[in-house]
């Protein structure tokens, strides 16, 4: 089993600060600071549960990849499962192996817990914009 943990599931919205006021209004949760990812696009806070956390997503920048999903879901939704892999190299040489696409050029990229994280594309699973993160 390649898998681990569940890391996070990750909401992308339109506005960070709207949907920050909503888990602390409606849940009290805890939450993160917040982290601008410029090389990914996103602004980003998670919030904080015992057993995972939730990723607040939003769009940074013209060419971020969360703009067509908020046009497409305009009032925000899940975006990603993120799952944490124990050597991201091996899983990925693995999943290339077995005939599954990693997005952008294969190479891991320093993710918002400044770990190596890559992307599985949703339609070769289930719909699902898998993020692997190597913890
Ligand atoms: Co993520």
């Amino acid at each position: 089993m390649m898998l681990n943990r569940l890391n996070h599931i990750a909401i992308a919205v339109p506005n960070l600060e709207e949907g920050i006021k909503i888990y602390k209004n409606a849940f009290g949760a805890s939450l993160s600071e917040r982290y601008e990812l410029p090389s990914h696009g996103v602004s980003t806070i998670f919030v904080k549960l015992s057993n995972t956390n939730i990723e607040l997503l939003e769009p940074l920048g013209e060419k971020s990849p969360i703009n067509n999903f908020l046009i497409k879901n305009p009032s925000g939704g899940i975006h990603h499962l993120c799952y944490e892999v124990s050597n991201i190299d091996y899983s990925i040489k693995k999943l290339v192996n077995k005939g599954y696409k990693v997005l952008g050029d294969g190479i891991p990229r320093e993710g918002a817990h400044g770990k190596p994280v890559i992307f599985l594309h949703p339609k070769q699973f289930i719909g699902t914009l898998i993020e692997l993160e190597e913890v």
